[in-house]
């Protein structure tokens, strides 16, 4: 079971040596996100900041999610795709055909109850509330990530929302700048789950909807907000599954529901019609984005908070830093579903300097020809993973987490001209640097698998070289007397 809030999954990064206390003066503006860049290069772990500058009695907490097996640990399980696995295994195997048998797998599918989020009465935030013009967003200890950032942001907020159409809630990790005492400009992403409840709301003719921007929880509700859960599926329910417990939500007086262990909450509206600019933003590019739309503005209504409450950012630039780590969180974690609709991959990755949506290895256990360029497509139209820009498919014997066998896979497999598809005119991250069509651009495919007959002019493909086996127990059994160790 997860830690059962952010200051609980502190004193467990504590425990295990992974939690650095900063006691010097420092200012949010520029100066902590600097350090916690330097940090995570160095791979130093966590940082709690005691001292905040402009911010007495906040805490600020950042690279949180400073390696997989830290997150691993702390939600509790042996391997990350158990996650996904919570939601898939039930549906796995043979039907049941016994009564046994039955009452076993209904009691499996039953068990997917216990993720449910359930109702709190109270909420350790219902400590200090402030209302109209005594709330005011310079009270948060928001970061100036780079030095030409268009302002303060909070990097990690939970944007809450409901969706429209279906009633289930949005929350998502989406940053939003500060724009004046009361009002932040949330920049939800065209492909995101908020944008679509915002054109959905806007078609109803609702231009004003209760959100709420939370801020420090558990770790499986924070990393759930950054994770690309298909739509309808309620992200409260899916934290749940995350954290393997339903998550306690508290309902705010606009009609929202939000985790009831949140250490900050911003309470209030997004109006659909203040559309305003937003940035330029330093992003996980290493580039400053200079969006080419306008987004919706969040109006503050009620500030609540924990006492001696903890604000938690994540800062972005050149790779590796946190997202990295977030990014491989759901690499892992929806294994099972890719291959719950792709029977045929064996493994994927993200590799960290690819940068999410900039590149894709996956394996695959090859069936017939032109199966390397039915996954690649597959994936490039699945959910988020279809923002990958550039898709490479290699055969279920190379290690894909490995990037030398992608490249010997790359290099000895592929005939440009037969095994290279660009697909252009299409959709693409919006963030993405290189194209001067924001949103819109081309996709590069890699088939690197080994070729059948079918795909290589009717001929074998080659034999690869291995030692025979007399000889391999040879050298093993002499390897001593050689000399190595
Ligand atoms: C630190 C961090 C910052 C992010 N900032 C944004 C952002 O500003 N806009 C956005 O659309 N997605 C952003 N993302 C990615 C989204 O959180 C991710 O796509 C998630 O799936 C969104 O939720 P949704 O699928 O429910 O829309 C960010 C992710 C991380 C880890």
């Amino acid at each position: 079971m997860s830690a059962k809030d952010l200051r609980g999954y502190l004193d467990f990064l504590g425990e295990r040596g992974c939690l650095k206390r900063v006691r010097a003066e420092v200012d949010p503006v520029l100066e902590i996100p600097e350090i916690l860049r330097r940090v995570m290069y160095r791979r130093l772990g966590a940082v709690l900041f005691e001292n905040v500058k402009g911010h007495p009695g906040f805490r600020v907490a950042g690279n949180i999610f400073c390696s997989l097996d830290i997150v691993r640990e702390a939600l509790g399980v042996e391997r990350l795709e158990d996650i996904g696995w919570r939601l898939f295994q039930p549906l796995q195997g043979p039907p049941p055909l016994g009564l046994g048998e039955k009452l076993r797998s209904l009691g499996e599918v039953l068990g997917l109850g216990k993720y449910m989020p359930r109702r709190a009465r109270r909420a350790g935030f219902e400590a200090n509330v402030y209302e109209g013009s005594s709330a005011r967003l310079a009270m948060i200890p928001a970061f100036k990530v780079w030095p030409k950032d268009g302002g303060r942001y909070l990097t990690y907020s939970l944007v809450h929302v409901r969706d429209p159409v279906k009633g289930v809630m949005n929350m998502g990790v989406y940053r939003v700048m500060i724009a004046g005492e009361r009002e932040g400009v949330v920049h939800w992403q065209i492909h995101k789950r908020g944008q679509q409840a915002h054109q959905d709301a806007a078609e109803r003719g609702e231009n004003r909807i209760p959100a709420a921007l939370v801020i420090g929880a558990d770790p499986g509700t924070l990393l759930t907000g950054a994770m690309p859960v298909p739509y309808p599926i309620d992200k409260h329910l899916f934290a749940g599954v995350v954290r393997g417990e339903g998550l306690q939500v508290y309902r705010l007086p606009n009609g929202l529901d939000v985790p009831a262990n949140a250490e900050i909450v911003l309470e209030g509206h997004i109006d659909l019609g203040d559309l305003r600019e937003e940035g330029p933003y330093g992003d996980h590019f290493g580039y400053y984005d200079r969006p080419s739309r306008r987004f919706p503005t969040f109006h503050l209504e009620r500030i609540w908070y924990r006492n001696d409450p903890i604000y938690y950012g994540s800062v972005t630039g050149k790779p590796p830093l946190e997202d990295v780590v977030i990014g491989g969180f759901a690499e892992r974690i929806f294994l099972p579903a890719i291959q719950t609709l792709l029977p045929e991959v064996v493994d994927m990755h993200l590799p960290p300097y690819g940068v999410f949506q900039g590149m894709a290895f996956v394996s695959i256990k090859k069936r017939y020809p032109g199966h390397g360029k039915k996954v690649m497509l597959a994936l490039m139209g699945l959910g988020q993973l279809s923002l990958t820009k550039i898709i490479v498919v290699v055969d279920h014997d190379i290690d894909v987490k490995d990037v030398n066998q992608v490249i010997w896979a790359v290099s000895s497999h592929v005939d440009p001209q037969r095994d290279v598809i660009v697909i252009p005119g299409s959709h693409m991250d919006e963030l993405d640097p290189s194209t001067p069509t924001p949103m819109y651009g081309s996709k590069l495919g890699i088939d690197a698998t080994r070729k059948l007959p079918e795909e290589y002019g009717g001929k074998e493909w080659p034999e690869e070289v291995k030692p025979d086996d007399a000889t391999a127990r040879l050298v093993t059994s002499r390897w001593r007397e050689y000399g190595f160790e």
